[in-house]
Protein backbone atom coordinates (compact mmCIF):
# COMPACT_ATOMS: atom_id res chain seq x y z
CA UNK A 1 0.00 0.00 0.00
CA UNK A 2 1.05 3.31 -0.81
CA UNK A 3 1.53 5.50 2.16
CA UNK A 4 0.67 9.61 2.14
CA UNK A 5 3.71 10.31 4.07
CA UNK A 6 7.08 8.97 5.06
CA UNK A 7 7.69 8.67 9.03
CA UNK A 8 11.05 8.83 9.87
CA UNK A 9 11.14 11.29 12.71
CA UNK A 10 8.85 11.74 15.08
CA UNK A 11 8.05 13.67 18.29
CA UNK A 12 6.51 12.59 21.59
CA UNK A 13 5.28 15.07 23.87
CA UNK A 14 4.62 14.15 28.03
CA UNK A 15 7.44 12.00 29.22
CA UNK A 16 5.08 10.17 32.03
CA UNK A 17 4.86 6.22 31.83
CA UNK A 18 3.11 6.31 28.70
CA UNK A 19 5.35 8.65 26.64
CA UNK A 20 8.68 7.36 28.09
CA UNK A 21 7.32 3.38 26.87
CA UNK A 22 5.87 5.28 23.68
CA UNK A 23 9.65 6.75 23.30
CA UNK A 24 11.11 3.29 23.83
CA UNK A 25 8.86 1.88 21.38
CA UNK A 26 9.39 4.11 18.14
CA UNK A 27 13.44 4.70 18.33
CA UNK A 28 13.55 0.71 18.89
CA UNK A 29 12.50 0.55 15.84
CA UNK A 30 15.03 2.68 14.20
CA UNK A 31 12.83 5.98 14.08
CA UNK A 32 14.44 9.31 15.64
CA UNK A 33 12.51 11.12 18.56
CA UNK A 34 12.22 14.67 19.57
CA UNK A 35 11.06 13.81 23.04
CA UNK A 36 9.34 17.00 24.91
CA UNK A 37 8.76 17.78 28.59
CA UNK A 38 7.56 20.70 30.18
CA UNK A 39 10.30 21.22 32.15
CA UNK A 40 14.21 19.62 32.97
CA UNK A 41 13.04 17.91 36.12
CA UNK A 42 10.39 16.19 33.30
CA UNK A 43 13.09 16.00 30.97
CA UNK A 44 15.28 14.31 33.61
CA UNK A 45 12.46 11.84 34.74
CA UNK A 46 11.72 10.17 31.28
CA UNK A 47 15.17 10.20 30.29
CA UNK A 48 15.92 7.97 33.51
CA UNK A 49 12.80 5.93 32.84
CA UNK A 50 14.48 5.08 29.42
CA UNK A 51 17.72 3.94 30.26
CA UNK A 52 16.28 1.77 33.85
CA UNK A 53 13.95 0.55 31.40
CA UNK A 54 16.89 -0.41 28.25
CA UNK A 55 18.94 -1.60 31.27
CA UNK A 56 16.41 -4.12 31.80
CA UNK A 57 16.16 -5.39 28.01
CA UNK A 58 19.79 -5.49 28.28
CA UNK A 59 19.92 -7.71 31.31
CA UNK A 60 17.52 -9.45 29.95
CA UNK A 61 19.60 -10.29 26.64
CA UNK A 62 16.74 -8.79 24.49
CA UNK A 63 19.36 -5.78 23.34
CA UNK A 64 23.25 -6.00 23.56
CA UNK A 65 24.99 -2.80 24.84
CA UNK A 66 25.72 -0.97 21.46
CA UNK A 67 21.96 -1.68 20.34
CA UNK A 68 20.76 0.43 23.71
CA UNK A 69 23.43 3.29 23.09
CA UNK A 70 21.99 3.61 19.36
CA UNK A 71 18.90 3.76 20.85
CA UNK A 72 18.92 6.28 23.10
CA UNK A 73 21.10 8.42 20.92
CA UNK A 74 18.21 8.42 18.68
CA UNK A 75 16.58 10.04 20.87
CA UNK A 76 16.84 14.10 21.48
CA UNK A 77 15.02 16.09 24.70
CA UNK A 78 14.00 19.24 24.22
CA UNK A 79 11.43 21.42 27.10
CA UNK A 80 9.99 23.10 24.01
CA UNK A 81 7.48 22.32 21.00
CA UNK A 82 9.20 24.57 18.61
CA UNK A 83 11.63 21.94 18.43
CA UNK A 84 8.89 19.72 17.05
CA UNK A 85 8.49 22.00 13.59
CA UNK A 86 10.29 19.51 11.22
CA UNK A 87 9.07 16.29 12.89
CA UNK A 88 6.46 13.89 10.25
CA UNK A 89 4.60 12.75 13.26
CA UNK A 90 3.88 13.83 17.16
CA UNK A 91 2.15 11.73 19.75
CA UNK A 92 1.10 13.28 22.63
CA UNK A 93 1.09 11.77 26.28
CA UNK A 94 0.47 14.52 28.69
CA UNK A 95 -1.78 14.05 31.44
CA UNK A 96 -5.39 13.42 30.55
CA UNK A 97 -7.22 17.09 31.10
CA UNK A 98 -8.57 18.09 27.86
CA UNK A 99 -7.83 22.19 28.36
CA UNK A 100 -4.48 20.70 29.17
CA UNK A 101 -4.44 18.92 25.52
CA UNK A 102 -6.15 21.35 23.56
CA UNK A 103 -3.34 23.99 24.65
CA UNK A 104 -0.71 21.63 23.19
CA UNK A 105 -2.27 20.66 19.90
CA UNK A 106 -2.99 24.34 19.29
CA UNK A 107 0.52 25.38 20.14
CA UNK A 108 1.72 21.88 17.61
CA UNK A 109 -0.79 23.18 15.22
CA UNK A 110 1.46 26.22 14.95
CA UNK A 111 4.69 24.99 14.69
CA UNK A 112 4.26 21.10 12.84
CA UNK A 113 4.46 21.02 9.68
CA UNK A 114 1.25 21.51 7.84
CA UNK A 115 1.09 18.05 6.60
CA UNK A 116 2.09 16.26 9.86
CA UNK A 117 -0.13 14.22 11.31
CA UNK A 118 -0.88 14.96 15.15
CA UNK A 119 -1.93 12.08 17.07
CA UNK A 120 -3.12 12.10 21.02
CA UNK A 121 -2.18 8.88 23.08
CA UNK A 122 -5.47 9.74 25.07
CA UNK A 123 -7.21 6.39 27.17
CA UNK A 124 -10.77 8.17 27.22
CA UNK A 125 -10.97 11.74 25.89
CA UNK A 126 -13.00 12.92 22.78
CA UNK A 127 -10.16 12.90 19.90
CA UNK A 128 -12.77 15.28 18.07
CA UNK A 129 -12.45 17.92 20.65
CA UNK A 130 -8.75 17.79 20.94
CA UNK A 131 -8.76 18.18 17.30
CA UNK A 132 -11.36 20.91 17.08
CA UNK A 133 -7.77 22.83 18.74
CA UNK A 134 -6.02 22.87 15.44
CA UNK A 135 -6.47 24.32 12.07
CA UNK A 136 -5.99 20.26 10.57
CA UNK A 137 -8.56 18.19 12.29
CA UNK A 138 -8.75 16.11 9.16
CA UNK A 139 -4.78 15.72 10.56
CA UNK A 140 -5.67 14.79 14.00
CA UNK A 141 -5.97 10.59 15.39
CA UNK A 142 -5.92 8.87 18.30
CA UNK A 143 -2.91 6.64 18.66
CA UNK A 144 -3.91 4.64 21.60
CA UNK A 145 -0.68 2.39 23.13
CA UNK A 146 -1.29 0.01 26.37
CA UNK A 147 1.33 0.23 29.47
CA UNK A 148 4.02 -1.20 29.49
CA UNK A 149 3.96 0.49 25.62
CA UNK A 150 7.59 -1.61 24.98
CA UNK A 151 5.55 -4.95 26.09
CA UNK A 152 1.61 -4.72 24.62
CA UNK A 153 1.06 -5.25 21.05
CA UNK A 154 -2.26 -3.50 20.99
CA UNK A 155 -2.64 -0.17 19.35
CA UNK A 156 -6.28 1.50 19.42
CA UNK A 157 -6.27 3.94 16.36
CA UNK A 158 -9.05 6.23 16.91
CA UNK A 159 -10.20 7.89 13.54
CA UNK A 160 -12.74 10.94 14.36
CA UNK A 161 -15.56 11.69 12.10
CA UNK A 162 -13.61 14.30 9.81
CA UNK A 163 -10.05 12.23 10.25
CA UNK A 164 -8.99 11.65 6.32
CA UNK A 165 -8.82 8.17 5.62
CA UNK A 166 -4.98 8.19 4.38
CA UNK A 167 -3.91 9.54 7.96
CA UNK A 168 -5.72 6.41 9.66
CA UNK A 169 -4.07 4.26 7.34
CA UNK A 170 -0.41 6.09 7.78
CA UNK A 171 -0.81 5.44 11.33
CA UNK A 172 -2.24 2.11 11.08
CA UNK A 173 1.50 1.13 9.05
CA UNK A 174 3.41 2.82 10.93
CA UNK A 175 1.71 0.85 14.14
CA UNK A 176 2.58 -2.25 12.37
CA UNK A 177 6.34 -1.30 11.62
CA UNK A 178 6.51 -0.94 15.42
CA UNK A 179 5.85 -4.36 15.88
CA UNK A 180 2.30 -3.81 16.82
CA UNK A 181 -1.33 -4.92 16.00
CA UNK A 182 -3.61 -2.24 15.49
CA UNK A 183 -6.89 -1.95 15.57
CA UNK A 184 -9.48 0.88 14.48
CA UNK A 185 -12.48 2.41 16.54
CA UNK A 186 -14.47 5.41 16.42
CA UNK A 187 -14.02 8.56 18.76
CA UNK A 188 -16.12 6.82 22.12
CA UNK A 189 -14.84 7.10 25.67
CA UNK A 190 -12.52 4.21 26.27
CA UNK A 191 -12.42 2.77 22.91
CA UNK A 192 -12.74 -0.93 23.68
CA UNK A 193 -10.31 -2.06 25.66
CA UNK A 194 -10.65 0.73 28.28
CA UNK A 195 -14.45 0.47 28.28
CA UNK A 196 -14.12 -3.32 28.95
CA UNK A 197 -11.40 -2.71 31.32
CA UNK A 198 -12.34 -0.15 34.05
CA UNK A 199 -15.62 -1.70 34.75
CA UNK A 200 -14.18 -5.00 36.10
CA UNK A 201 -11.04 -2.83 37.90
CA UNK A 202 -13.48 -0.56 39.65
CA UNK A 203 -15.61 -3.24 40.71
CA UNK A 204 -12.53 -4.91 42.47
CA UNK A 205 -11.70 -1.65 44.00
CA UNK A 206 -15.50 -1.70 45.55
CA UNK A 207 -14.92 -4.93 46.65
CA UNK A 208 -12.31 -4.18 48.39
CA UNK A 209 -12.92 -0.98 49.95
CA UNK A 210 -16.43 -2.91 51.79
CA UNK A 211 -14.00 -5.73 53.04
CA UNK A 212 -15.65 -8.29 50.65
CA UNK A 213 -12.06 -9.77 50.52
CA UNK A 214 -8.24 -8.75 50.74
CA UNK A 215 -6.30 -7.30 47.93
CA UNK A 216 -4.24 -10.60 47.59
CA UNK A 217 -7.19 -13.05 47.78
CA UNK A 218 -8.93 -10.19 44.95
CA UNK A 219 -5.91 -10.51 42.94
CA UNK A 220 -4.98 -14.39 43.01
CA UNK A 221 -8.76 -14.83 41.84
CA UNK A 222 -8.06 -13.09 38.64
CA UNK A 223 -4.83 -14.30 37.93
CA UNK A 224 -4.98 -17.78 39.14
CA UNK A 225 -8.92 -18.64 38.23
CA UNK A 226 -9.01 -16.59 34.88
CA UNK A 227 -5.08 -16.64 33.88
CA UNK A 228 -5.29 -12.65 33.76
CA UNK A 229 -1.35 -11.61 33.96
CA UNK A 230 -2.10 -9.58 37.11
CA UNK A 231 -5.05 -9.18 39.55
CA UNK A 232 -7.05 -6.22 39.57
CA UNK A 233 -5.42 -4.35 41.86
CA UNK A 234 -1.66 -4.85 41.34
CA UNK A 235 -3.12 -3.60 37.25
CA UNK A 236 -4.72 -0.39 38.95
CA UNK A 237 -1.06 0.28 40.54
CA UNK A 238 0.52 -0.08 37.18
CA UNK A 239 -1.78 1.94 35.14
CA UNK A 240 -1.22 4.56 38.22
CA UNK A 241 -4.80 5.63 40.34
CA UNK A 242 -4.45 9.11 39.11
CA UNK A 243 -5.12 7.72 35.29
CA UNK A 244 -7.54 4.98 36.33
CA UNK A 245 -9.79 7.47 38.53
CA UNK A 246 -9.47 10.39 35.03
CA UNK A 247 -10.68 7.56 32.80
CA UNK A 248 -13.31 6.02 34.71
CA UNK A 249 -14.77 9.64 35.51
CA UNK A 250 -14.88 10.07 31.53
CA UNK A 251 -16.62 7.25 31.00
CA UNK A 252 -18.78 7.86 34.10
CA UNK A 253 -19.54 10.99 32.59
CA UNK A 254 -20.20 10.12 29.20
CA UNK A 255 -22.45 7.51 30.15
CA UNK A 256 -23.78 7.55 33.24
CA UNK A 257 -23.56 3.78 33.52
CA UNK A 258 -23.13 3.02 37.66
CA UNK A 259 -20.38 0.71 36.54
CA UNK A 260 -17.85 3.29 35.61
CA UNK A 261 -18.86 5.61 38.85
CA UNK A 262 -15.34 5.66 40.51
CA UNK A 263 -14.92 3.76 43.82
CA UNK A 264 -14.34 6.28 46.31
CA UNK A 265 -11.48 4.48 47.63
CA UNK A 266 -9.91 5.60 44.73
CA UNK A 267 -9.96 9.84 44.98
CA UNK A 268 -8.93 8.88 48.87
CA UNK A 269 -5.89 7.35 48.02
CA UNK A 270 -4.95 10.13 45.01
CA UNK A 271 -5.97 12.62 47.69
CA UNK A 272 -3.56 10.87 49.99
CA UNK A 273 -0.68 10.50 47.28
CA UNK A 274 -0.77 6.64 46.90
CA UNK A 275 -0.65 6.57 42.80
CA UNK A 276 0.42 3.31 42.62
CA UNK A 277 4.21 2.14 41.29
CA UNK A 278 5.09 5.70 40.47
CA UNK A 279 4.95 7.28 43.83
CA UNK A 280 5.99 3.51 45.71
CA UNK A 281 2.91 3.21 47.07
CA UNK A 282 -0.91 2.24 45.82
CA UNK A 283 -2.53 -0.83 47.11
CA UNK A 284 0.73 -2.42 47.61
CA UNK A 285 3.90 -1.25 48.43
CA UNK A 286 7.20 -0.61 46.35
CA UNK A 287 10.97 -0.36 46.72
N1 LIG B 1 8.54 -1.59 30.77
C1 LIG B 1 9.17 -2.27 29.80
N2 LIG B 1 9.22 -3.62 29.77
C2 LIG B 1 8.63 -4.29 30.78
C3 LIG B 1 7.95 -3.64 31.83
C4 LIG B 1 7.93 -2.23 31.80
N3 LIG B 1 7.29 -1.52 32.75
N4 LIG B 1 7.46 -4.58 32.68
C5 LIG B 1 7.81 -5.78 32.17
N5 LIG B 1 8.50 -5.59 31.03
C6 LIG B 1 9.01 -6.63 30.13
C7 LIG B 1 10.08 -7.45 30.74
O1 LIG B 1 11.36 -6.88 30.52
C8 LIG B 1 9.92 -8.75 29.98
O2 LIG B 1 10.49 -8.60 28.68
P1 LIG B 1 11.07 -9.86 27.87
O3 LIG B 1 9.99 -10.90 27.79
O4 LIG B 1 11.41 -9.25 26.53
O5 LIG B 1 12.24 -10.32 28.66
C9 LIG B 1 8.40 -8.89 29.80
O6 LIG B 1 7.91 -7.55 29.91
C10 LIG B 1 7.77 -9.76 30.85
O7 LIG B 1 8.12 -9.21 32.12
P2 LIG B 1 8.29 -10.07 33.46
O8 LIG B 1 8.75 -11.46 33.11
O9 LIG B 1 9.10 -9.28 34.41
O10 LIG B 1 6.86 -10.09 34.09
P3 LIG B 1 5.50 -10.64 33.56
O11 LIG B 1 5.67 -11.81 32.66
O12 LIG B 1 4.67 -10.75 34.78
O13 LIG B 1 4.94 -9.46 32.66
C11 LIG B 1 3.63 -7.53 32.39
C12 LIG B 1 4.77 -8.16 33.16
C13 LIG B 1 4.00 -7.41 30.92
C14 LIG B 1 3.42 -6.14 32.98
C15 LIG B 1 2.37 -8.46 32.54
O14 LIG B 1 2.14 -8.71 33.90
C16 LIG B 1 1.12 -7.86 31.94
O15 LIG B 1 0.90 -7.91 30.73
N6 LIG B 1 0.26 -7.30 32.81
C17 LIG B 1 -1.02 -6.71 32.36
C18 LIG B 1 -0.78 -5.33 31.86
C19 LIG B 1 -2.04 -4.72 31.33
O16 LIG B 1 -3.14 -5.25 31.36
N7 LIG B 1 -1.88 -3.49 30.82
C20 LIG B 1 -3.00 -2.71 30.29
C21 LIG B 1 -3.31 -1.63 31.25
S1 LIG B 1 -4.61 -0.61 30.66
C22 LIG B 1 -3.82 0.50 29.73
O17 LIG B 1 -2.63 0.59 29.62
C23 LIG B 1 -4.71 1.42 29.01
C24 LIG B 1 -4.73 2.77 29.57
O18 LIG B 1 -5.16 3.64 28.81
C25 LIG B 1 -4.35 3.09 30.94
Amino acid sequence: MALAREITTVGVVGLGTMGAGITEVFARNGLRVVAVEADAEGVARGRGHLEHSTDRAVRRGKLNEGEQRALLERISYSTSLSDLADVDFVVEAVPERTELKAKVFAELDKVCRPDAILASNTSSLSVTEIGVHTGRPGKVVGMHFFNPAPVLKLVEVVRTVVTEPDVVEDVVALAERLGKVPVVIGDRAGFIANALLFGYLNHAVRMYETHYATREDLDAAMRLGCGYPMGPLQLLDLIGLDTAYEILDTMYHQSRNRLHAPAPLLKQMITAGLLGRKTGRGFYTYD
